[in-house]
């Protein structure tokens, strides 16, 4: 049986991975902070029919002690198949408030924090001869956008690590992937004020993250169209791109 570590489970996107992941069958050592909200992940998955398929494995990822003894801890209890490093955050911030220790808390957790459990399962794939690594970022990463200036920049980061890593670690047999979500309903979109387009239920999230982890391919992103747009926008001169984001944000605050 396949085994994955899975980070951010404790709500969200991650809680519904979890569950996604439990219905194929895999083992799966799930984390985060909030270790009540854990258990009761595992109670749910217990009740669905899957006794002791999910192992709660509290951590904090900024704690870099915590996320090795954590990734020991797993490898002791045999293979680990899948790394999917979601945890992560998101604060809406207008360039006029600006600050630095804003865009370090983030980067800290959306950066570093992902970075600790990078470090700690390379150290593992490495030693048991592969496997795969999927960091979830966001389709937000594609272009800089107005109000996410440090959460743009923590995921365009995670996309340029992964895309750097990949070719290096293929010849050691270990995948990395990336997932690159447009707007999906969870406690972090929840306070959102403005008009999510095309906003995607979390299940939903997951059932199509989950398909596309055996698919061939370095990204896993959606929804299609959405994403498409994402892409148009990415590929834009900056001219165009500036004069049409100008105007958006002019016709949302109008
Ligand atoms: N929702 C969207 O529209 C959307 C779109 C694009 C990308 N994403 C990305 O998808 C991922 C999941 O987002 P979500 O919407 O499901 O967010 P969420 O509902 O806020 O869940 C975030 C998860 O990360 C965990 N977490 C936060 N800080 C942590 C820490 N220091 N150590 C360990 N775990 C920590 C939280 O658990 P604890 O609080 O218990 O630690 C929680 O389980 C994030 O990386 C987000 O940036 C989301």
């Amino acid at each position: 049986m396949e085994s994955v570590w899975l980070t951010g489970a404790s709500q969200g996107i991650g809680r519904a991975l979890a569950i996604e992941l439990a219905k194929e069958k895999r083992h799966i050592y799930a984390s985060a902070r909030n270790e009540l909200a854990l258990q009761e992940l595992k109670q749910e998955i217990e009740s669905l029919g899957y006794p002791g398929l999910l192992i709660p494995k509290p951590l904090d990822i900024c704690k870099a002690d915590d996320v090795h003894r954590v990734c020991e801890d797993i490898q002791h209890e045999g293979r680990l198949d899948k790394i999917i490093l979601n945890a992560g955050t998101y604060h809406p911030a207008p360039a006029t408030e600006f600050n630095c220790q804003a865009l370090r808390e983030l980067f800290e957790l959306n950066v570093f924090g992902t970075a600790h459990c990078l470090e700690a399962c390379l150290k593992t794939l490495r030693l048991q001869g592969g496997g795969q690594i999927v960091l979830v970022a966001s389709l937000a990463a594609y272009r800089g956008l107005p109000d996410s200036a440090a959460y743009g920049a923590s995921k365009s980061a995670l996309i340029h690590l992964a895309e750097s890593l990949y070719t290096e670690l293929h010849a050691h047999n270990i995948e990395i992937k990336i997932v690159n979500p447009g707007f999906v309903e969870t406690p972090l979109t929840d306070k959102n004020e403005f008009t999510m387009p095309q906003r995607v239920t979390a299940e939903w999230a997951a059932k199509t993250i989950v398909k596309g982890l055996d698919k061939s391919g370095f990204e896993i992103r959606f929804p299609w169209v959405f994403s498409q747009f994402m892409s148009l926008l990415r590929a834009l001169p900056y001219g165009l791109y500036f004069r049409l984001i100008r105007r958006f944000v002019v016709s949302s605050n109008a």
